[in-house]
Order: C-alpha cells, then structure tokens, then sequence
C-alpha cells in the first residue's frame, strides 16, 4: 500500500491550528535571521526582483549572473505574468516586491513610471531600460571605451542613427567627462530640446547635433550606432528604415573616422540596417566587450546601490 508522503496547501483549512502556529513561529525566525551576512558576499541575504516589459538578453542575464556571483537571489518576472498596469497597478506591483526584494529593476516603456516607482518605494530602483534612458549599458560603455582607449577625457565619440535612449545616456556622459560627443542624425530625430537644456548647465565635454555624416565622424575614436527601431518604436519601422538609411554604419562611413576608430553597438543589432557584418564583425569592433561589461559593471552597481544597506 503507498504511503501518503506528500502534502498540498491548497487552502488554509489544509492546515490544523497546531500546524499554522508552528509556521508562524518559523516565518518570524526566518524574518529574523535573514540579514545575517557573510562579509565576502556583497549581496548575500539580499533579494532583487526585475520587472522587464520589453525583451532582453543581455541585461537579463548579466544581472541574474551578477547577483548570484554576489550571493544574492535574483527573481526574473516576465511582462507576462506580472502585467503591470493590466492585472494590478504598477505601484501596487512594486510596493508589494518591496516586501520581498531589496532592489528593483526595472525596464519599461515609460521612463515616468519609474520615476514614479521610485519615488513609491523604500528599495533602490534600477533602470535596466526606459524609452529615454539605458543607464546601466552607459556605465558598460565607458568602461568598455577607457579600457580600449586609456581614458574618457577627450574622446570623440560619433553616434550615427536615432538620437534614442542609448545616445542620450552617452550625451549624459558628457556631464561627467570631457567627451566630444556628435550624433549625425535626421533633425526630427535629435532628442528633444528639454532633455538637451537639462544638460547645458552640466556639459563637462561638447555637443554637436547634426545631420551631416561627414561633421560627426571627422576625427572620431569611437563610432557607434544602434538600431534604427526601438523597442516600441515597430510602428514607425518602415518609415525609419527609409530616413536612417544614409546614416549605416558600413565601411564607408568608418573611413570618415580617424583611422583604427573603434566600433561600438550596445546590441541586440539588426544586421544590414544601421550597421554592416564587415563592420560589426571588423577588428575595430568592440561590442562583444561592450557586451561583457554589463556583467562587470552590473556588479558595481548592485554592491554600490544595494550591498551598503541595512
Ligand atoms: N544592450 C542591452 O540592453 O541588451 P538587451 O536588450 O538584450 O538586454
Ligand atoms: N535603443 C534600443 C536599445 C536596446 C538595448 C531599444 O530601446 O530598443
């Protein structure tokens, strides 16, 4: 005859009172113990939930990876299951995690919301992407670009394509370094003017917008571009396609840069659109480094917002 092993809680009156005081008591030892921390492990005792309404891969998985290696425990939810804003609202979404998590991050649509979740919740908030920013790939790309040039200060960085959320992360490096940043882009594509006045009073390096290839790339060391469709942006995709056509980055248009400029993408890229195989694939390229030091810099980020908390 089988034994009865095993037990389902699929109603509270599964349980006896006896039982249900005895998980009691255990929630509250548990509740205690859990920031007991081993000192080498940045994040151990810590939780981070993500919520991602868009696809990833790369931050996806550099943060799951980054928050293990920390000693944390890391909880991915798909758009699908959580449905902010459709099954719950998206505060009462975070502030439920924030019970559970010590950290957030979150990639969206709207970069509003998060600013709004931030402003809603105890736990740090992290950007893993929004519609005008994408911080954490900023930081994996300055780390990328010192250590392929040496340093940040004096950089020519050439953005060609749509003045995006990628391109307006790097603009933002230019209130901490002296880069010389020039995007070469359709005018109806340049970021908008409050976002350019927001960073007047804090330019360490220069600015240029323009439509001319030939302007943005004179005397570049890095060329970088991204895809001419955005996350959200497919509405619009055959009309991109057409207007950022001249602005592909193909061998061509790297000859316009200094000679041994390096190429950067912050990936996933549409190969044969905003950029060429040859070039993507070219020993100039740096992406797949760029791509690595997600990981790196992921980890930077988690011990610096998260790890120093009580
Ligand atoms: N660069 C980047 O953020 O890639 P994913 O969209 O794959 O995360
Ligand atoms: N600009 C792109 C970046 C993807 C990492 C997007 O927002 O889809």
């Amino acid at each position: 005859m089988l034994t009865r092993t095993k037990r389902d809680y699929l109603t509270l009156r599964g349980l006896s009172r006896q039982e249900l005081d005895m998980l009691l008591d255990r929630s509250l030892r548990f509740k205690e113990s859990r920031r007991r921390v081993r000192r080498d492990d940045v994040l151990a005792g810590k939780a981070v939930a993500m919520v991602f309404e868009k696809p990833s891969l790369r931050t996806r998985v550099s943060f799951e990876v980054a928050v293990q290696e920390l000693g944390g425990i890391v909880s991915f939810l798909e758009e699908g299951q959580v449905q902010p804003g459709k099954r719950e609202a998206f505060l009462d979404m975070a502030r439920t995690l924030e019970r559970y998590a010590d950290g957030l991050v979150l990639r969206t649509f709207s970069h509003a919301i998060q600013e709004r979740v931030a402003q809603a919740v105890q736990i740090p908030v992290i950007n893993a992407l929004s519609e005008s920013s994408h911080p954490c790939q900023g930081l994996a790309d300055l780390l990328a670009i010192k250590e392929a040039l040496g340093g940040l200060d004096g950089v020519k960085l050439a953005f060609l394509g749509d003045g995006n959320n990628v391109a307006k992360t790097l603009m933002e490096a230019c209130c901490r370094y002296k880069i010389d940043f020039r995007l070469a882009s359709p005018k109806a594509f340049f970021p908008d003017s409050e976002f350019l006045e927001s960073l007047k009073p804090e330019m360490a390096g220069t600015m240029v917008l323009t439509e001319s290839l030939e302007e943005a790339l004179e005397g570049a060391d890095i060329v970088y571009t991204d895809v001419w469709v955005s996350m959200g942006k497919e509405p619009e995709k055959e009309l991109r396609r057409r207007i950022f056509l001249k602005y592909q980055l193909n061998l061509k248009t790297l000859r316009l840069a200094k000679p041994n400029a390096k190429v950067m993408h912050c990936l996933p890229a549409v190969r044969g659109e905003e950029i060429t195989s040859e070039v993507l694939d070219s020993p100039c390229s740096i992406v797949f480094d760029q791509a690595e030091n997600r990981l790196h810099t992921t980890k930077a980020l988690l011990e610096f917002f998260l790890a120093n908390r009580p």
